[in-house]
């Protein structure tokens, strides 16, 4: 048998897909640069070879003994949004790993794009064949590296795409920006609240990438993997402040000048060549509807999302906690 390679494996979603993937007995390979993490993977018992993926050379000398790919990894938007490295790392390294795997006849190739290349949803809920508007930079490159992965779709090598939706769970500290100023009673709604927003938590994500990995009815599919159903931001405020027992923050500002007020800050830091606190991406967060049907992953794979919104939370603040992070 041969291995299952899991790039991004140092992230959030690859260390528990490997860690998920270790627990069911496969033999996991991780293509990785050097870091912390990558002793913790050692320990879990993932063979960590050193790859620059946006090299087609060092990718293609260490395909030889893998079955099957996980392809997560990815430039992730920042503040500083970097246009050529999202490039190269969400489109050249992924064709890189297409043409390695395409050449060494993997059994499947799962690569991981983003709901983002659909940017704002107008007609909740969006499915897999809604248009594509990607709204920066970061979705732009995410889009071209999915549409890469889809030149394959009835090719020999069997590839899947999966779009997560809004990920969080224990070890992700990106919805610290929501919990933290909930918890100290700081935090203020930037417009009524009333957005759609869409959470996954990281288990039910590692359970529809594998589902993708694995099924025969995934493979020349995309493949929206979300919760179990979207919520409004206020909702999920309140929801967020119950579990810590806060009383819900009933502070809001409006929406435009905000906006405004970035548009402004971002130009101004710019000229200064320093990043901005403030920019109109960031305040979008809170005008953009994203939810998304999961019905296709549901019916074809049999997926199924087991935690619920609120279970989620309490886990992701229980691990908050213990962190010290609120
Ligand atoms: N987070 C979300 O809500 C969300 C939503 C939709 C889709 N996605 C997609 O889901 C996937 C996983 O997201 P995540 O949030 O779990 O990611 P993450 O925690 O930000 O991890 C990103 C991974 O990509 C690796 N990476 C970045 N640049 C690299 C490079 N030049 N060479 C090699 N590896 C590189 C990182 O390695 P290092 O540790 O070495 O930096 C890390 O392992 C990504 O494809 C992302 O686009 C995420």
């Amino acid at each position: 048998m041969g291995k299952t390679l899991v790039t991004g494996a140092t992230g959030f979603t690859g260390w528990n897909l490997c860690k998920r993937l270790v627990l069911d007995g496969e033999k996991v390979a991780a293509f990785v640069r050097p870091g912390p993490m990558v002793k913790k993977l050692k320990l879990l018992g993932v063979e960590c070879r050193v790859t620059d993926i946006t090299d087609p050379v060092s990718v293609g000398e260490n395909f030889d003994d893998i079955d099957r790919v996980y392809h997560i990894a990815a430039a992730y938007r920042t503040e500083h949004s970097d246009r050529d490295e999202f490039n190269l790392v969400n489109v050249g390294a992924t064709r890189n790993l297409l043409e390695a795997a395409a050449k060494a006849q993997v059994k499947r190739f799962v690569h991981c794009s983003t709901v983002g290349v659909q940017g704002e949803i107008e007609d909740p809920p969006a499915d897999e064949n809604y248009r594509f508007r990607p709204g920066d930079h970061y979705q732009e490159s995410k889009l071209a590296g999915e549409l890469i992965a889809r030149e394959y779709f009835g090719s020999a090598l069997p590839v899947s795409v999966v779009r997560p939706v809004g990920i969080y769970g224990p070890g992700d500290t990106r919805f610290l920006k929501l919990f933290r100023p909930i918890n100290r009673g700081l935090f203020v709604m930037i417009g009524s609240g009333e957005v759609l927003y869409h959470m996954t938590f990281i288990d039910d994500l590692v359970d529809g990438i594998i589902l993708c990995g694995t099924r025969p009815e995934a493979v020349g599919e995309v493949f929206t993997i979300g919760g179990g159903g979207d919520t409004t931001l206020r909702e999920l405020c309140i929801i967020i402040a119950d579990v810590l027992k806060k009383p819900y923050p009933k502070l809001s500002v409006p929406y435009r000048p905000v906006y405004l007020a970035a548009e402004i800050c971002e130009k101004v830091c710019r000229l200064a060549g320093i990043n901005p606190p403030l920019y109109p991406r960031r305040v979008e967060f809170f005008a953009l509807d994203r939810a998304f049907s999961i019905k296709k992953a549901g019916e074809l794979l049999g997926y199924q999302p087991k935690v619920g919104l609120r279970e989620g939370v309490a886990r992701t603040a229980e691990w908050y906690k213990s962190k010290g992070l609120i």
